[in-house]
């Protein structure tokens, strides 16, 4: 694993999309793994800089991302569907066919799942993941346990992620408890992963990884046994302050 430690969440955003940017330039029709949550959303922005000053071209794109809320429709402004338009699909020449969230609003979320997995297969695969990380560890909404799940599924969501995710809801809004993610599999098959953390709240999931051992306690440790992560973490979340 390459750890690259920065600064700042400003220096974060800019090493976490040049890793994006040079797959998207090397492979014009690549496919890319997106993540919703804070940490991202300063990557987002650069890129889409990037694609305004004319140095990226996303026509060719395809994007899969992690997960969604269930039940969740995608026009409702907490999905994220909707945060994935509002922060990055808007902003660059990505063709909207080419976008993919897993669907919150299906009947048959199995059906669902391993229809998500085959499209990905059938697209060849993730060129790059983008990963953020839960404070507890979890990676897309792949939750600490005894066990994990390899593929594409539903999981209820623990209290501690609901805790961290209610930040984003208002009072007299539900804050979910269940989604839809890609599983363990599905993000280890990426051929290549990018985890960006920031700030001290990220600090034990981050030593967790960086301890170089597996545990499902921490989803995140699995990453060790991908041959090509870079880890981006910024002075606090690395833990040197
Ligand atoms: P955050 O969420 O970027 O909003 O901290 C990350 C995650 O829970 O995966």
């Amino acid at each position: 694993m390459k750890v690259i430690v920065v600064k700042d969440y400003e220096e974060l955003s800019k090493v976490t999309a040049e890793q994006i940017a040079e797959v998207v330039r090397n492979r014009p029709d690549c496919v890319l793994g997106l993540a919703t949550g804070s940490t991202p959303v300063g990557a987002y922005e650069v890129l889409a800089e990037m694609y305004k000053k004319g140095e990226l071209d996303f026509s060719r794109v395809k994007s899969y991302n992690l997960d969604e809320y269930y039940p969740m429709k995608a026009d409702n402004r907490q999905s994220y569907h909707y945060f994935m338009n509002e922060n990055l699909f808007s902003k660059i020449n990505i063709d909207p066919e080419n976008v993919h969230v897993p669907d919150g609003d299906c009947k048959d979320t199995d059906a669902m799942c391993a229809d998500y997995e085959a499209q990905i297969r059938s697209a060849g695969g993730i060129d790059i993941q983008l990963l953020g990380i839960g404070r507890n560890g979890h990676i897309g909404f792949n939750e600490p346990g005894d066990f994990l799940y390899p593929d594409t599924h539903k999981t209820d969501l623990t209290d501690d992620t609901m805790d961290a995710n209610a930040r984003f809801f208002s009072e007299d809004e539900i804050i979910p408890n269940a989604a839809v993610t890609m599983g363990m599999g599905t993000i280890l098959r990426a051929r290549k992963i990018v985890i960006a953390a920031s700030g001290a709240s990220k600090r034990e999931a981050v030593a967790g990884i960086l301890s170089g051992k597996i545990t499902t306690q921490c989803p995140a440790s699995l990453l060790n046994m991908h041959p090509d992560v870079v880890l981006v973490c910024d002075e606090e979340a690395y833990g040197r302050d």
